[in-house]
């Protein structure tokens, strides 16, 4: 097991990464304080692993609360299910709750710990490879609204998070990919020596090699935790973690939450975003082509969709957490392996992108 640190002065937390850790007790007894314990997880991955966590817990009152599957349950009105059963239980502060499975159960529980007697301890159990790479690191919890992706939230450090390598062998292809889509990120903004071993690596990648993936999960990990470190409430270099994600989200929420996955709308926004960096005169052709082609190896889309107009695309995207007094702040490439800061772009290069950029 390795085992990493986001260092966050009195709020830092481990990150554990390794085959078969969802299964050893006393990691989960160093990070509950009292005697309660609320596991959140979902109606695919309850089957899967629940039994596995709850078996960890038989020193603790525990009790569960199963959501329904899927991005368009990531919502305001399904958190409640999570304040009921901590309400029904009658569960206190010291209670601890443990988010167990991909970034959506990770996200709404983050946010009911964060709500519940203002504040309550979790502990991310990420399932999905998105997960694990990305979204229980950082602090970043929320719901969407029909209106905006991720839109409601806050920010609220986990104890810990367990990232066990051996539960992404049950997840199908198509998820997979979407994980690959933020570990190809950290290569992007941030980590060219990454992103020419994720080129070469891919293939071992979709093939689920387990120590391959493992390096990917603990190089993601690595990068995620410096940045979280260096800017946990993103006033500067964290928002590099949005490469291609005001073009995706607008992607997710204008063809309606779930259609397009997370990763695969990252995918397409960020050859867009490599795109107008191109425009902009920052990055090459060849850059660009380089973009779309470790995409494309992934199993990513890499093109928009075309029911998607120019209008709806800068509708969404004028929703945004990064835009300052209405305008659209972007992140782009200087190079592969580094990202610009938030900046405002000139509408008519957005345009051209978003009129011309077909993959
Ligand atoms: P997800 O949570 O919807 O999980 C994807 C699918 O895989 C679901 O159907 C889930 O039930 C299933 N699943 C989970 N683990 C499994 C396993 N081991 N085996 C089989 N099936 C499994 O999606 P995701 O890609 O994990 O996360 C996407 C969400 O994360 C989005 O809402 C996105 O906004 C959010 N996100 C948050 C952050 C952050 O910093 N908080 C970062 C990136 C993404
Ligand atoms: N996934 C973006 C962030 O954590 O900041």
């Amino acid at each position: 097991m390795k085992t990493l640190e986001v260092d966050l002065g009195g709020r830092s937390y481990p990150i554990y990464i390794g085959s078969g850790i969802l299964s050893q007790s006393e990691l989960y007894g160093q990070h509950i304080k009292g005697s309660e314990v609320l596991v959140v997880t979902n109606e695919t991955v309850a089957p899967l692993y629940l039994d596995a966590v709850l078996d960890q817990l038989k020193a603790y009152k525990t009790a569960t609360v199963i959501l329904p599957d899927g991005e368009q349950h990531k919502s305001l009105a399904v958190l409640n299910k999570i304040f009921d059963a901590l309400l029904i239980n009658k569960f206190g502060r010291r209670a601890t709750l443990i988010a167990l499975g991909g970034g959506v159960v990770g996200d709404m529980g983050g946010f009911a710990a964060a709500c519940y007697q203002r504040g309550i301890p979790f502990i991310q159990i990420p399932t999905t490879l998105l997960a694990q790479v990305d979204s229980s690191v950082g602090g970043k919890t929320g719901v969407n609204h029909p209106l905006g992706k991720n839109m409601i939230g806050a920010f609220y450090q986990p104890q810990c998070v367990i990232a066990d390598t051996d539960v992404l062998a049950t997840l199908d292809d198509r998820q997979l990919s979407a994980g690959l889509a933020e570990v190809i990120k950290y290569g992007l903004i941030r980590d060219a020596d990454f992103f020419v071993w994720l080129d070469y690596n891919l293939p071992a990648l979709l093939a689920r090699d387990k120590q391959t993936l493992a390096f990917a999960v603990e190089r993601s990990c690595i990068n995620k935790a410096q940045v979280v470190a260096e800017d946990e409430t993103e006033s500067g270099v964290r928002a590099t973690l949005n490469l291609g994600h005001t073009f995706g989200h607008a992607i997710e929420t204008g063809m309606g939450y779930g259609e397009y996955l997370h990763g695969e709308a990252v995918a397409i926004g960020t050859c867009q975003a490599a795109d107008l960096s191109r425009h902009k005169g920052w990055i090459t052709d060849d850059d660009v082509e380089k973009i779309i082609a470790i995409f494309k190896k992934a199993r990513l889309p890499v093109v928009p969709p075309d029911s998607l107009s120019v209008e709806q695309f800068l509708q969404f995207m004028s929703v945004d957490k990064k835009n300052v007094d209405g305008d659209i702040r972007l992140i782009l490439l200087k190079a592969i392996g580094e990202a610009s800061l938030p900046v405002g772009v000139d509408q008519n290069l957005l345009r051209l992108t978003l009129e011309t950029y077909k993959g």
